[in-house]
Protein backbone atom coordinates (compact mmCIF):
# COMPACT_ATOMS: atom_id res chain seq x y z
CA UNK A 1 0.00 0.00 0.00
CA UNK A 2 0.97 3.49 -0.75
CA UNK A 3 2.62 5.70 2.15
CA UNK A 4 2.00 8.76 0.16
CA UNK A 5 -0.29 11.27 1.92
CA UNK A 6 -2.51 13.93 -0.18
CA UNK A 7 -1.33 16.91 2.26
CA UNK A 8 2.57 16.73 2.52
CA UNK A 9 2.29 20.09 4.72
CA UNK A 10 -0.70 19.99 7.00
CA UNK A 11 0.71 22.27 10.26
CA UNK A 12 3.09 22.79 8.71
CA UNK A 13 4.68 26.84 8.58
CA UNK A 14 6.51 27.61 5.77
CA UNK A 15 8.53 31.02 4.70
CA UNK A 16 8.54 31.90 0.98
CA UNK A 17 10.69 34.89 -0.09
CA UNK A 18 10.37 37.04 -3.11
CA UNK A 19 6.50 35.13 -3.42
CA UNK A 20 4.63 38.01 -4.95
CA UNK A 21 4.89 35.93 -8.52
CA UNK A 22 7.11 33.57 -10.45
CA UNK A 23 8.19 30.14 -8.81
CA UNK A 24 7.71 31.76 -5.82
CA UNK A 25 4.01 32.65 -5.46
CA UNK A 26 3.53 29.13 -7.38
CA UNK A 27 5.04 27.31 -4.52
CA UNK A 28 2.90 29.01 -1.96
CA UNK A 29 0.11 28.52 -4.04
CA UNK A 30 0.57 24.66 -4.18
CA UNK A 31 1.70 24.30 -0.28
CA UNK A 32 -1.75 25.48 0.94
CA UNK A 33 -3.21 23.52 -1.18
CA UNK A 34 -1.17 20.70 0.69
CA UNK A 35 -2.25 22.37 3.66
CA UNK A 36 0.80 24.86 4.73
CA UNK A 37 0.02 27.97 6.20
CA UNK A 38 2.56 30.15 4.24
CA UNK A 39 4.24 33.80 5.16
CA UNK A 40 5.00 35.53 1.44
CA UNK A 41 6.88 38.44 1.17
CA UNK A 42 8.28 40.77 -1.36
CA UNK A 43 9.57 44.43 -2.47
CA UNK A 44 6.49 44.86 -4.49
CA UNK A 45 3.55 45.87 -2.13
CA UNK A 46 0.65 45.52 -5.06
CA UNK A 47 1.52 42.39 -6.17
CA UNK A 48 2.26 40.63 -2.89
CA UNK A 49 -1.40 41.79 -1.96
CA UNK A 50 -2.86 40.45 -4.51
CA UNK A 51 -0.54 37.15 -4.56
CA UNK A 52 -2.25 36.98 -0.69
CA UNK A 53 -5.67 37.59 -2.46
CA UNK A 54 -4.84 34.61 -4.69
CA UNK A 55 -3.77 32.84 -2.08
CA UNK A 56 -6.52 33.48 0.27
CA UNK A 57 -9.36 32.86 -2.41
CA UNK A 58 -7.87 29.22 -2.79
CA UNK A 59 -8.76 28.69 1.20
CA UNK A 60 -5.20 29.23 2.42
CA UNK A 61 -3.78 30.82 5.24
CA UNK A 62 -1.43 33.30 4.67
CA UNK A 63 0.89 36.19 6.01
CA UNK A 64 2.07 39.01 3.74
CA UNK A 65 4.57 41.30 4.79
CA UNK A 66 7.01 43.66 3.05
CA UNK A 67 10.33 42.52 2.94
CA UNK A 68 13.70 43.29 1.62
CA UNK A 69 15.98 40.62 1.88
CA UNK A 70 19.29 42.88 1.05
CA UNK A 71 18.53 43.82 5.36
CA UNK A 72 18.79 41.69 7.86
CA UNK A 73 16.53 43.97 10.18
CA UNK A 74 13.78 43.42 7.73
CA UNK A 75 14.25 39.98 7.41
CA UNK A 76 14.47 39.56 11.53
CA UNK A 77 11.33 41.13 11.65
CA UNK A 78 9.55 39.06 9.01
CA UNK A 79 10.09 35.66 10.65
CA UNK A 80 9.60 36.63 13.87
CA UNK A 81 5.98 37.99 12.51
CA UNK A 82 5.64 34.63 11.24
CA UNK A 83 6.34 33.29 14.65
CA UNK A 84 3.79 35.60 16.20
CA UNK A 85 0.99 34.88 13.38
CA UNK A 86 1.69 30.72 13.27
CA UNK A 87 3.44 30.15 16.17
CA UNK A 88 6.62 29.14 15.11
CA UNK A 89 8.32 28.27 11.43
CA UNK A 90 8.86 24.62 10.07
CA UNK A 91 10.02 25.47 6.52
CA UNK A 92 12.09 28.31 4.78
CA UNK A 93 12.00 28.73 0.84
CA UNK A 94 14.84 31.28 0.35
CA UNK A 95 13.76 32.09 -3.23
CA UNK A 96 14.22 36.07 -4.30
CA UNK A 97 16.36 36.79 -6.44
CA UNK A 98 18.07 39.45 -8.64
CA UNK A 99 18.91 38.65 -12.45
CA UNK A 100 20.51 42.45 -14.10
CA UNK A 101 21.91 41.41 -17.29
CA UNK A 102 25.34 42.80 -17.58
CA UNK A 103 28.63 42.34 -19.62
CA UNK A 104 31.67 42.02 -17.46
CA UNK A 105 32.30 45.86 -18.50
CA UNK A 106 29.21 46.45 -17.39
CA UNK A 107 29.03 45.19 -14.21
CA UNK A 108 29.40 48.76 -11.89
CA UNK A 109 29.84 48.12 -8.64
CA UNK A 110 26.60 48.74 -7.37
CA UNK A 111 25.24 46.12 -9.56
CA UNK A 112 27.84 44.04 -7.96
CA UNK A 113 26.80 45.10 -4.54
CA UNK A 114 23.28 44.69 -5.27
CA UNK A 115 23.31 41.43 -6.70
CA UNK A 116 25.45 40.21 -3.83
CA UNK A 117 23.50 41.56 -1.40
CA UNK A 118 19.88 39.92 -2.39
CA UNK A 119 21.07 37.01 -3.80
CA UNK A 120 23.73 35.81 -1.07
CA UNK A 121 23.64 37.82 1.60
CA UNK A 122 19.75 38.11 1.78
CA UNK A 123 19.78 34.05 2.06
CA UNK A 124 22.08 34.06 4.92
CA UNK A 125 20.22 36.50 6.91
CA UNK A 126 17.27 34.07 6.52
CA UNK A 127 18.99 30.81 7.60
CA UNK A 128 20.30 32.87 10.65
CA UNK A 129 17.40 33.99 11.35
CA UNK A 130 15.36 30.56 11.41
CA UNK A 131 18.21 28.83 12.74
CA UNK A 132 17.22 28.91 16.27
CA UNK A 133 13.37 28.72 15.74
CA UNK A 134 14.11 25.18 14.09
CA UNK A 135 16.84 23.74 16.27
CA UNK A 136 14.59 24.60 19.24
CA UNK A 137 12.05 22.56 16.94
CA UNK A 138 14.64 20.05 16.35
CA UNK A 139 12.98 20.15 12.60
CA UNK A 140 13.43 22.37 9.60
CA UNK A 141 13.65 22.03 5.92
CA UNK A 142 15.61 24.63 4.04
CA UNK A 143 15.21 24.85 0.41
CA UNK A 144 17.35 27.83 -1.31
CA UNK A 145 17.29 29.21 -5.15
CA UNK A 146 20.74 28.91 -7.15
CA UNK A 147 20.81 28.75 -10.54
CA UNK A 148 22.56 27.17 -13.30
CA UNK A 149 25.44 29.66 -13.63
CA UNK A 150 26.01 29.34 -10.19
CA UNK A 151 27.21 25.76 -10.93
CA UNK A 152 28.70 26.38 -14.65
CA UNK A 153 29.29 29.64 -14.84
CA UNK A 154 28.07 31.84 -17.85
CA UNK A 155 29.47 33.19 -20.92
CA UNK A 156 27.14 36.02 -21.62
CA UNK A 157 26.08 38.45 -19.15
CA UNK A 158 25.59 37.33 -15.52
CA UNK A 159 28.67 37.62 -13.94
CA UNK A 160 27.84 38.99 -10.69
CA UNK A 161 24.53 36.65 -10.56
CA UNK A 162 26.42 33.73 -11.51
CA UNK A 163 28.85 34.23 -8.64
CA UNK A 164 26.47 35.34 -6.28
CA UNK A 165 24.63 32.10 -6.72
CA UNK A 166 27.50 29.79 -6.84
CA UNK A 167 27.91 31.31 -3.24
CA UNK A 168 24.38 30.15 -2.34
CA UNK A 169 25.04 26.08 -3.20
CA UNK A 170 28.68 26.29 -1.35
CA UNK A 171 26.17 28.38 1.49
CA UNK A 172 23.58 24.76 1.13
CA UNK A 173 26.63 22.51 1.90
CA UNK A 174 27.57 24.37 5.14
CA UNK A 175 23.92 24.64 6.20
CA UNK A 176 23.28 21.08 5.70
CA UNK A 177 26.75 20.19 7.70
CA UNK A 178 25.85 22.45 10.76
CA UNK A 179 22.30 22.00 11.14
CA UNK A 180 22.04 18.36 10.17
CA UNK A 181 22.40 17.13 13.66
CA UNK A 182 18.91 19.19 14.88
CA UNK A 183 16.79 17.37 12.01
CA UNK A 184 17.38 20.21 10.03
CA UNK A 185 17.72 19.87 5.86
CA UNK A 186 19.13 22.15 3.57
CA UNK A 187 18.82 22.03 -0.30
CA UNK A 188 18.71 23.58 -3.40
CA UNK A 189 17.64 23.91 -6.38
CA UNK A 190 19.54 24.91 -9.78
CA UNK A 191 17.15 25.78 -12.54
CA UNK A 192 17.32 26.98 -16.01
CA UNK A 193 15.24 29.01 -18.48
CA UNK A 194 12.33 29.37 -16.24
CA UNK A 195 9.04 31.54 -18.02
CA UNK A 196 8.83 34.45 -15.27
CA UNK A 197 9.36 37.89 -15.07
CA UNK A 198 13.04 37.33 -14.10
CA UNK A 199 13.23 36.58 -17.94
CA UNK A 200 11.63 39.40 -19.08
CA UNK A 201 14.36 40.36 -21.32
CA UNK A 202 13.91 37.80 -23.56
CA UNK A 203 12.33 37.93 -26.64
CA UNK A 204 10.62 35.20 -28.33
CA UNK A 205 13.70 34.17 -30.54
CA UNK A 206 15.59 34.14 -27.53
CA UNK A 207 13.30 31.45 -25.97
CA UNK A 208 12.89 29.43 -28.94
CA UNK A 209 16.41 29.42 -29.10
CA UNK A 210 16.89 28.51 -25.72
CA UNK A 211 14.61 25.86 -25.79
CA UNK A 212 16.19 23.84 -28.97
CA UNK A 213 19.13 23.47 -26.91
CA UNK A 214 17.08 21.98 -23.98
CA UNK A 215 16.85 18.03 -24.63
CA UNK A 216 13.14 18.27 -23.35
CA UNK A 217 12.80 21.03 -26.40
CA UNK A 218 11.06 23.06 -24.04
CA UNK A 219 11.26 25.90 -21.75
CA UNK A 220 10.68 25.37 -17.95
CA UNK A 221 7.34 26.29 -15.85
CA UNK A 222 7.07 27.48 -12.59
CA UNK A 223 4.89 24.34 -11.71
CA UNK A 224 8.29 22.31 -12.57
CA UNK A 225 10.36 24.18 -9.96
CA UNK A 226 7.38 24.21 -7.45
CA UNK A 227 7.20 20.51 -7.20
CA UNK A 228 10.78 20.11 -6.69
CA UNK A 229 10.71 22.25 -4.06
CA UNK A 230 8.03 21.28 -2.32
CA UNK A 231 9.60 17.75 -2.69
CA UNK A 232 13.03 19.43 -0.69
CA UNK A 233 10.23 20.84 1.79
CA UNK A 234 8.38 18.15 2.51
CA UNK A 235 9.34 14.85 4.41
CA UNK A 236 9.58 12.79 1.56
CA UNK A 237 13.09 13.84 1.14
CA UNK A 238 14.26 13.58 4.85
CA UNK A 239 17.60 11.87 3.96
CA UNK A 240 18.42 14.53 1.52
CA UNK A 241 20.90 17.27 2.74
CA UNK A 242 23.33 19.57 1.08
CA UNK A 243 22.33 19.00 -2.46
CA UNK A 244 21.63 20.86 -5.56
CA UNK A 245 19.74 19.63 -7.62
CA UNK A 246 19.25 20.50 -11.42
CA UNK A 247 15.91 21.15 -12.96
CA UNK A 248 16.61 22.15 -16.45
CA UNK A 249 15.21 19.74 -18.90
CA UNK A 250 18.55 18.42 -19.60
CA UNK A 251 20.30 20.83 -20.65
CA UNK A 252 23.33 20.65 -18.25
CA UNK A 253 23.97 17.35 -16.29
CA UNK A 254 26.86 16.93 -13.61
N1 LIG B 1 13.53 32.15 -14.13
C1 LIG B 1 14.65 31.46 -14.32
O1 LIG B 1 14.93 30.98 -15.41
C2 LIG B 1 15.59 31.22 -13.18
C3 LIG B 1 16.73 30.44 -13.43
C4 LIG B 1 17.61 30.22 -12.38
C5 LIG B 1 17.34 30.72 -11.14
N2 LIG B 1 16.23 31.47 -10.91
C6 LIG B 1 16.01 31.99 -9.56
O2 LIG B 1 14.68 31.71 -9.16
C7 LIG B 1 14.30 32.61 -8.14
C8 LIG B 1 12.88 33.11 -8.39
O3 LIG B 1 12.89 33.87 -9.57
P1 LIG B 1 11.71 33.86 -10.64
O4 LIG B 1 12.27 33.29 -11.88
O5 LIG B 1 10.47 33.31 -10.06
O6 LIG B 1 11.61 35.43 -10.91
P2 LIG B 1 10.53 36.55 -10.52
O7 LIG B 1 11.16 37.83 -10.86
O8 LIG B 1 9.21 36.20 -11.08
O9 LIG B 1 10.42 36.40 -8.92
C9 LIG B 1 11.41 36.88 -8.06
C10 LIG B 1 10.75 37.70 -6.97
O10 LIG B 1 11.77 38.13 -6.04
C11 LIG B 1 11.45 39.44 -5.66
N3 LIG B 1 12.63 40.13 -5.13
C12 LIG B 1 13.67 40.66 -5.83
N4 LIG B 1 14.53 41.25 -4.99
C13 LIG B 1 14.03 41.07 -3.74
C14 LIG B 1 14.47 41.47 -2.45
N5 LIG B 1 15.56 42.20 -2.29
N6 LIG B 1 13.73 41.13 -1.37
C15 LIG B 1 12.58 40.41 -1.54
N7 LIG B 1 12.11 40.03 -2.74
C16 LIG B 1 12.82 40.36 -3.83
C17 LIG B 1 10.93 40.09 -6.92
O11 LIG B 1 10.20 41.27 -6.64
C18 LIG B 1 10.10 38.97 -7.51
O12 LIG B 1 8.75 39.06 -7.11
C19 LIG B 1 15.37 33.70 -8.10
O13 LIG B 1 16.25 33.47 -7.02
C20 LIG B 1 16.11 33.48 -9.41
O14 LIG B 1 17.44 33.93 -9.36
C21 LIG B 1 15.35 31.73 -11.91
Amino acid sequence: MSTRVAKRFEGKTAIITGSARGMGKQLALDMVAEGAKVSISDIVPDILQEAKREIEKEGGECLATVCDIAHSKQVEDMVNKTVETFGTVHILVNNAGLLTPATIEETTNDLIDRTININLKGVLYGIRAVTPIMKKNRYGRIVNVASIVGKRGDNSTTFAYGASKGGVITLTRSTARALGPFGITCNCIAPHAVLTNLMRHWDEKKKREVAELIPLKRLGTVEDMSYLMMFLASDESSFITGETININGGYYMD
